[in-house]
């Protein structure tokens, strides 16, 4: 049986990377505090390194959502039950048409490969609709699912396109997430963190929007798609449902103006912003959508401001490479 950590997963702006940086910065900065909230969660990364605390995630997927129902909530959970059910995940299961089948197959997977994502999906949502596995152990079961289905995916990270005439993977091996057994009374959100910030109060909150025109929802239709499992129509060459609900403000020209509201509607002691330095550097798609100006200004309205930054290499798409990217943190100590 292989079991799996949070960091096993693929995510556009994953900051495990970074998370000696931004932990360094925050013990020196924050000391000693006892609730942090993560409110662009993404992977759940960060909050991973805060574990010792009451932690608050929050992300507009649910898909990541889930993800962080496994890593972080407390729900009982049996693990031996979850070993089972992977173990027949991993077994030879026989072929079925099914909602995968007939959107997906040969494209980001194999025809079998989808047969296998399908009926899984679909025995998970019978076990928990029948009462058999609780809500954690739902949440397990489709972070495994996610986990397992990323290492295979014939894309170069995300869903935008896939690959054609490659040999796609015929198997699929579910590995048993194995989240942390000492957690505390954690709280885990789905919704827009404009509307989460003015409900919560955290000793820190941290904050990782989106910094560009990318979409996440574009980026990991798939992945949110067979988290719901809704069986929406799908569309184009790349077979994306509809995700109007799921659009971020922060990837529009209206960031600023959602970042100032943000902000304003935070309850903590202390403010921690990571943004890079993109801000004019890359092509129109990578070009970060909130200046710097726009972000200090913005925390200098609750408190002082200071800057740290730690050098990393960018995601880019195009041709160009930058050497020069810095991974930012704005820390605010609120009045
Ligand atoms: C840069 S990523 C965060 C990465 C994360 N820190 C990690 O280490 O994995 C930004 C995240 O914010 C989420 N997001 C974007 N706009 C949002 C909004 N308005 N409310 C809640 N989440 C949002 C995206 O789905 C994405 O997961």
């Amino acid at each position: 049986m292989q079991y799996t950590k949070i960091n096993n997963r693929r995510y556009l702006g994953n900051k495990y990377r970074l998370l000696p940086f931004i932990t360094n910065v925050i013990a020196n900065e924050c000391g000693h505090f006892s609730s942090f909230a993560d409110v662009f969660a993404g992977t759940g990364a960060v909050s991973s390194a805060f574990i010792d605390k009451k932690i608050i995630t929050n992300d507009i997927l649910y898909s990541n959502y889930l993800c962080h129902l496994t890593w972080f909530s407390n729900e009982p959970h049996d693990i031996k039950k979850i070993e089972n059910y992977i173990e027949y995940f991993n077994s030879d299961l026989s072929y079925e048409e099914n909602y995968m089948t007939e959107n997906f197959s040969n494209t980001y997977f194999s025809d079998v490969v989808c047969s296998r994502i399908g009926y899984v999906r679909e025995f998970i949502e019978n076990e928990f609709v029948n009462g058999k596995i609780n809500l954690k152990e739902k949440a397990m079961l489709i972070t495994s699912l996610l986990y397992g289905l990323d290492k295979i995916a014939n894309t170069c990270g995300h869903y935008d396109a896939f690959r054609k005439n490659v040999e796609l993977s015929s198997s699929l091996v579910l590995s048993v997430p194995s989240p942390n057994n000492d957690l505390k009374q954690n709280e885990c959100f789905n919704c827009d963190t404009n509307e989460l910030v003015k409900n919560i109060v955290s000793d820190v909150v941290y904050i990782d929007p989106p910094y560009n025109s990318r979409q996440y929802c574009d980026a990991y239709h798939l992945v949110e798609n067979i988290a719901r499992w809704e069986k929406p129509v799908v569309h184009g060459i790349a077979k994306k449902m509809d995700r109007t609900a799921l659009k971020s403000r922060y990837c529009t020209r209206s960031a600023p103006d959602a970042f100032n509201e943000l902000i304003k509607n935070i309850n903590a002691k202390y403010i921690v912003v990571s943004y890079n330095n993109m801000a004019t550097k890359g092509n129109d798609r990578s070009n970060a959508k909130i200046s710097d100006i726009e972000l200090i200004t913005a925390l200098e309205s609750k408190g002082a401001v200071k800057v740290f930054s730690e050098q990393f290499k960018a995601f880019t798409t195009g041709k160009s490479e930058h050497t020069d990217n810095e991974e930012r943190l704005f820390v605010c100590r609120c009045n």
